[in-house]
């Protein structure tokens, strides 16, 4: 077999073998198919595409290029919830000590941010001192100790996922479905657990512009779960507005706790307790969507997500005084005009927060955790001229000056306001 009959046979619109794709993930990951070739053949499956068999066995075979969690060396029902990302999702930090409150075992392992999208470990290392490069030893530990433990990738996890997402990146072979699927799915995956509930995003501020889009992503990642023997269900959910108030890491990780603490913005709260609700139903841990719902509820009002959030972030080397880095420069965005919010963009609100560099453009850019936006007005909200929009947090003046028309566009006032389901629906 060479690799270039394989790559002929995808060009030409054809159904690999699973041993095709064996050899093909085997030879990348060890070195002996060269990128130049992996990059032709990502090509190939971004125009011809790949059948739900193919999309399977790749991720299977990514998912076994490293090292898979055995589920039986964790405790319990295990479950995570992955997302496609958006501006000011920050529901991984209150969903997995929320989820570990109610009875599951949370492993999850997240990524960093890139473009206009924050990253869940990259919030968290706005608390100083979090470790988000547990070994194996201690990621149990945490496990076992705290029911949830929120790290990074190593290296042993789904190799070939890491090598082919930066040949991607740079090839432009990023938004194809089948190579999203395999990619969020051999890592996700190989964490070894029993339930995973998808976020899938769509809107301005998504990887996933329609709903349309959304909804054939969703499909694809919870046929390959399903066919994998795992309990999955997606949920598409509206990412034209940011979710929440804030945006930007050291300013989420403070409205979570503001959660945890029982308060928070309604929209942040209300999709975080629905994610939860379908992870534990999924799980047979509740019979129903609204007995979970009432356990989740009652986990928030009595203090022990909160405390189960603590115990992971003291376990992980972090500070529980929760004593943030502050941005020099803190000015208040005046609305131009009486009447109510009737929209915010959420892309040009991600773009604003990469400008005071609380994003990243390049993999290697350094982030500065105090920058961002807080105590944004939501859709709905009436305003009077001059009235704080938000509050821009910046430690560089130039970058202030240059984030805040972008900013100000982000906020349309009108009349009126069309509500739109947060959560559209679901794929089981
Ligand atoms: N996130 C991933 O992990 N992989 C992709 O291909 C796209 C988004």
């Amino acid at each position: 077999m060479l690799p270039q009959w394989i790559i002929e046979k995808k060009r030409d619109g054809n159904e690999l073998s699973n041993k095709e794709i064996h050899f093909l993930v085997k030879g990348f990951t060890e070195g002996s198919i060269p990128d130049y070739q992996m990059a032709a053949f990502a090509m190939a499956v971004y125009f011809k595409g790949m059948t739900p068999h193919e999309t399977a066995a790749l991720t299977f075979e990514m998912m076994h290029s490293g090292e898979v969690i055995d589920p039986a060396r964790l405790p319990g029902i295990k479950a995570d919830k992955h997302s496609t990302g958006g501006i000011g999702d920050k529901t991984s930090l209150i969903l997995a000590p929320l989820a570990a409150a109610c009875g599951l075992t949370v492993p999850m392992i997240s990524g960093r941010g890139l473009g206009i999208t924050g990253g869940t470990l990259d919030k968290l290392e706005a608390i100083p001192g979090y470790r988000t490069d547990l070994s194996e030893k201690e990621f149990f530990q945490t496990l076992e100790t705290c029911g949830c433990s929120i790290t990074g990738q190593t290296a042993q996890l789904a190799p070939a996922d890491k090598k082919l997402y930066a040949l991607r990146d740079v090839t432009g072979t990023v938004p194809s479905i089948p190579l999203i699927t395999a990619s969020i799915m051999s890592k996700k995956l190989a964490e070894g657990i029993d339930t995973l509930i998808l976020d899938v995003k769509w809107g301005q501020g998504a990887f996933m512009k329609t709903v349309e889009q959304a909804r054939e992503l969703a499909q694809a990642l919870v046929e390959v779960g399903t066919h994998m023997g795992k309990n999955v269900r997606a949920l598409i959910t509206d990412m034209n507005q940011p979710l929440g108030r804030s945006a930007g890491n050291a300013l989420e990780v403070q409205e979570c706790l503001d959660i945890l603490n029982g308060g928070g913005p309604d929209d942040l709260k209300a999709l975080t307790v629905d994610l939860t609700a379908h992870m534990l139903e999924r799980s047979g841990v509740f019979p129903d969507l609204g007995k979970a719902r009432e356990n989740i509820l009652q986990c928030l009002e009595n203090g022990t997500a909160l405390k189960k959030f603590e115990a992971m972030v003291t376990a992980q080397g972090g500070s529980t005084e929760w004593d943030f880095a502050e941005a020099e420069i803190q000015e208040p965005l005046p609305a131009p005009a009486d009447g109510v919010v009737s929209a915010v963009n959420a892309e040009l609100i991600g773009k604003g927060c990469l400008v005071l560099g609380a994003g990243r453009q390049k993999t290697d850019d350094t982030i500065d955790h105090a920058v961002g936006i807080a105590q944004m007005k939501k859709p709905g909200e009436a305003v009077r001229k001059g009235d704080p929009l938000a509050v821009i947090f910046s430690n560089d003046r130039k970058k202030m000056d240059e984030s805040f028309p972008m900013f100000g566009k982000a906020f349309r006032i009108g009349s009126s306001f069309e509500p739109r389901p947060l959560i559209s629906e679901q794929i089981s």
